[in-house]
């Protein structure tokens, strides 16, 4: 099994969605370039959703107007209808996400609509992306819990990942939206999931609100997933999951994985550098452990 993973950065999208300050998007631009700039493949760069849903993703089409396209970095953006598939092409995405949910509450908070009309909504962005090539990832919230819902069958992660693979997306990121899994849980949901779709298909997106995130994906890393989305400095949380902190930050994946011998590519020393600038921009606490013990 390869020794490669590959690191989906999330912090311009689900790192600065949930910020209540206005943040410019000059500063949203620096960011993803300078996150480029560490030799990250996969940043993704901002969300064509509804301005009134997310205020903060509004200047998404100025963001991709304005970043420097590095060649080897893919800059993927969250469409959750055609409305913003539309506007994800006209910007130049080459990668677009749609994302669904496997608990029907969380669903309806985040979508407005049931997990079925969710897909009604996705098959036409993946016909479209098909002729257009333009792939497609596919997000599945609630995968570990939900926080209407409490726990979530696996049977529905499991359902809920295959037809979006079935549909054709690419990949499937499974998101532990609340951080509330253990190793055990997620081990075992990983599992399932993989006996339907292809592990080299999956991808952990897993948030560090219960402080479980590095466990969790050091036992599904033993399980074989190689792609990991994580967030510099941590930064994060999703509006429709209250109390939800950030995504688990980028440089502790890191730094795990190389003490565990394995490759990212990504410049673990430039990326703490990226890290103390947004967390300073954004007035915050630097999130990573790996980067607030390397500063002074
Ligand atoms: P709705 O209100 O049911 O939509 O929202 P609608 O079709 O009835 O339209 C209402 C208004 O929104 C209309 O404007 C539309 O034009 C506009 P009006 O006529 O009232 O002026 N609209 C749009 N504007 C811009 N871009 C669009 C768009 N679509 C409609 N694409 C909708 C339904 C899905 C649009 C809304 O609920 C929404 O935008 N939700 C997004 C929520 C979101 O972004 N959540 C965070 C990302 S997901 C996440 O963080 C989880 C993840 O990280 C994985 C994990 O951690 O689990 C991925
Ligand atoms: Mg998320």
């Amino acid at each position: 099994m390869t020794n490669h993973v590959t690191i989906a950065e999330m912090g311009p999208r689900d790192g600065l969605q949930n910020e209540k300050r206005p943040i410019n998007v000059a500063t949203k631009i620096a960011l993803v370039d300078r996150l480029s700039g560490c030799g990250l493949p996969f940043v993704e760069a901002g969300a064509f959703v509804s301005p009134k849903w997310v205020p903060q993703m509004a200047g998404s089409a100025g963001v991709m107007a304005g970043i420097t396209r590095r060649e080897g970095t893919k800059y993927p953006v969250l469409t959750p209808n055609m409305k913003g598939y539309d506007a994800a092409k006209e910007a130049g995405a080459e990668i677009v996400a749609v994302f669904g949910a496997a608990s029907e509450s969380f669903s309806q908070k985040n979508t407005n609509c049931s997990i079925a009309e969710g897909f009604e909504r996705f098959a036409p962005i993946l016909e479209a992306a098909k002729v257009d090539g333009i792939q497609v990832r596919g997000y599945v919230s609630c995968v570990l819990g939900c926080p209407y819902e409490g726990d979530v069958p696996v049977a529905k992660v499991v359902e809920v990942s295959k037809r979006l693979y079935d549909m054709g997306c690419y990949e499937i990121s499974l998101g532990d939206t609340i951080g509330v899994g253990t190793p055990g849980k997620a081990r075992a949901m990983l599992r399932s999931v993989a006996s339907e779709v292809p592990m080299a298909a999956l991808a952990c997106h897993f948030h560090d609100t219960y402080g479980q995130a590095l466990a969790n994906l050091f036992a599904c890393l033993e399980e074989g997933v190689r792609v990991i989305d994580s967030s510099v400095s941590g930064l994060g949380g999703c509006p429709y999951a209250n109390g939800a902190t950030g995504n688990v930050a980028t440089e502790d994946v890191i730094y795990m994985l190389e003490g565990l011998g394995m490759t990212t590519g990504v410049d673990l020393a430039k990326l703490m550098d990226v890290s103390r600038w947004i967390s300073s921009e954004l007035g915050r606490e630097i999130g990573a452990r790996v980067t607030k013990a390397r500063t002074n």
